[in-house]
């Protein structure tokens, strides 16, 4: 049995102290939660929200990461960095950051694979844009996303691995994928990863569902066979619009 698991994006919200008064908010609210629960601040927030949660059932979580060790990279932070200060999952390829930051199919994989090789799990985001579903293209595309992303890795390593499927047009647009459709997609996800690994890696990975999410849709999303969780962006922004969705 795969155990459900629901991440909070927070994206470029938060000032520290605001960061702070979240988590402080969402610790009771989550605390019976059957779900797992990761929370995922700004880098800069990270430090202080690893002192809060220390002794709670929330995990820890980053937005990115670069994959080299160390070195003349101004500006990046490493997954060691990321390990030290007690993050447990790192978000990778998130549409915005393929959208804005130029992340490709190729740093997703390498930074898959260091986030794996350090004992940390990767949610990695995948998900296609209107375009693509309306030309009918949403499996095929989705499928190469996650093909080209689990490159090189082992189907071991598969029970650490998250992805996060988010229709494109989904995120923050208020819009959600049926749950139908959602599921459709999902089980399509998984069948590329049958396609590797046969029957047991597909088993064993968790995907998630992302783009408006809310103690609306959760439960419904959640009930479908192929969904494990869910990648909250703006919902996770208030302790309890997110606690619900946690336990929805
Ligand atoms: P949203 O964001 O819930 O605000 O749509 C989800 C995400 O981008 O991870």
């Amino acid at each position: 049995m795969r155990r459900p698991i629901i991440a909070g994006n927070w994206k470029m919200n938060k000032t520290p102290s605001e960061a702070v008064e979240l988590v402080k908010a969402l610790i009771p609210l989550v605390k019976d939660a059957e779900a797992e629960v990761v929370v995922c601040p700004p880098y800069i927030s990270i430090a202080a929200v690893a002192e809060l949660i220390k002794d709670t059932n929330i995990e820890l979580g980053a937005q990115n990461v670069y994959f080299e060790k160390s070195g003349a990279y101004t500006g990046e932070v490493s997954i060691d960095m990321l390990k030290e200060a007690g993050v447990r999952y790192i978000i990778i390829g998130h549409s915005e950051r393929r959208q804005y930051f130029n992340e490709t199919d190729e740093n997703v994989n390498k930074k898959a694979k260091a986030i794996l090789a350090a004992g940390l799990r990767p949610i990695i985001c995948i998900g296609e844009t209107l375009d693509q579903r309306e030309k009918g293209i949403t499996n095929d595309f989705v499928s190469m996303q996650t093909k080209l992303a689990l490159n090189g890795i082992e189907e071991a390593e598969l029970e650490n691995v998250v992805i996060a499927y988010e229709p494109i047009w989904a995120i923050g647009t208020g819009k959600t994928a049926t749950a139908l459709e959602a599921n459709e997609t999902i089980s399509a996800v998984r069948n590329a990863v049958r396609e590797i690994y046969g029957e047991e890696g597909a088993d064993k990975i968790r995907i998630q569902y992302g783009g408006s999410m809310n103690p609306k849709n959760a439960s419904e999303l959640m009930a479908q066979s192929e969904i494990d969780g869910g990648l909250i962006g703006g919902a996770s922004l208030k302790g309890e619009d997110f606690s619900k969705v946690v336990k929805f």
